[in-house]
């Protein structure tokens, strides 16, 4: 598994540093609450939720990172960059505690921001950071899927990118009635347990339509083929152009960019998308907090008695 500090022995060339985050959704499942403020600032615990993405990029090895945003999206600007005020006044109380979480998203990463412009979906999204990111294999993370940082997957999709020259897509298995709210991939076995090869995706297909349980989480290893697939495709479900179509015509047709795989993931995942799944992430993650987690524990299980 790659490490960052194994990037430093490696040629850097051939080692995607690039992630995109598209972070220009509108967020409506949580209003009022993102009226005024993007959902990827809500916090979970007390970090916001796009910190843990970037977090997870930076300990995949990624040092360069787009953030597709759209209108009302300062607060993520601000959030990863330097506060001078606040800074100085933590100093002058001795605060090194507080001082540090304050400096510390601005130290993660270079950050840069590229406007969507038209909302006119993930795949639209993506092929905006173009420009930016060249002619190199990168990554594409999505802020609603928290993956837990105990359980890496992002250098294990770079790993198998290098080791076969593929794109790779994160999957995992979700109930059937679960799996109209993904992109849906068909796949066939490979001599690694946790790789299958693609053969074809669909984008939130009916449960009668599915070709498997497998969804993709939003973790992605492009290679920059992809840009130009994704410029000719058309608007597909919702009238939106998706990614899942650009990356099954990726599947359909292996002379374009070489195979299309999918890394099954089994671990600790949180959806911060749904309100339900973002109250359970706030929990688990407090829960495994020296500082919080002890006295939490002991007040649910004095709150679960009461339960009838
Ligand atoms: C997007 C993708 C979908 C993927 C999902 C993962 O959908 O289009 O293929 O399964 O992210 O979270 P969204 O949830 O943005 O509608």
């Amino acid at each position: 598994m790659l490490v960052p500090s194994d990037r430093k022995n490696r040629p850097h060339a051939f080692l995607p540093h690039q992630a995109v985050i598209p972070a220009a959704g509108l967020g409506t499942r949580f209003l009022p609450a993102t009226k005024a403020m993007p959902k990827e600032m809500l916090p979970v615990v007390d970090k916001p939720a796009i910190q843990y993405v970037v977090e997870e990029a930076v300990a995949a090895g990624i040092d360069d990172i787009v953030m597709i945003i759209g209108r009302n999206k300062n607060a993520l600007a601000n959030h990863f960059d330097r506060v001078t005020e606040l800074e100085h006044t933590l100093e002058r109380k001795g605060d090194h505690d507080k001082l540090a979480r304050v400096v510390e998203p601005s130290a993660l990463a270079d950050i840069h921001f590229v406007r969507q412009g038209d909302p006119k979906g993930l795949g639209h999204a993506v092929l905006r950071a173009r420009k930016h990111v060249g002619n190199e294999t990168f990554a594409v993370m999505l802020g609603d899927d928290l993956i837990d940082a105990r359980d890496p997957l992002l250098s294990r999709m770079i790993e198998v990118s290098q080791n076969r020259s593929a794109t790779v897509i994160a999957l995992m298995e979700v109930e059937p009635s679960q799996i109209h709210l993904y992109g849906c991939a068909d796949v066939e076995t490979t001599d690694e347990p946790d790789v299958v090869r693609v053969n074809a995706l669909v984008e939130k297909p009916a449960a009668d339509e599915a070709p498997s349980n497998l969804a993709i989480i939003g973790r992605y290893v492009l290679k920059p083929e992809i840009f130009e697939v994704l410029a000719q495709t058309a608007p597909g479900k919702g009238g939106e152009i998706q990614l899942t179509d650009a990356l099954e015509e990726l599947a359909a047709d292996e002379s374009i960019a070489g195979p299309v795989l999918g890394v099954i993931f089994s671990g600790r995942r949180y959806d911060t998308g749904d309100r339900l799944d973002y109250l359970k992430s706030n929990v688990l993650l407090a829960l495994d907090r020296d500082d919080l987690g002890p006295e939490l524990k002991t007040w649910m299980q004095e709150l679960t008695a009461t339960f009838d």
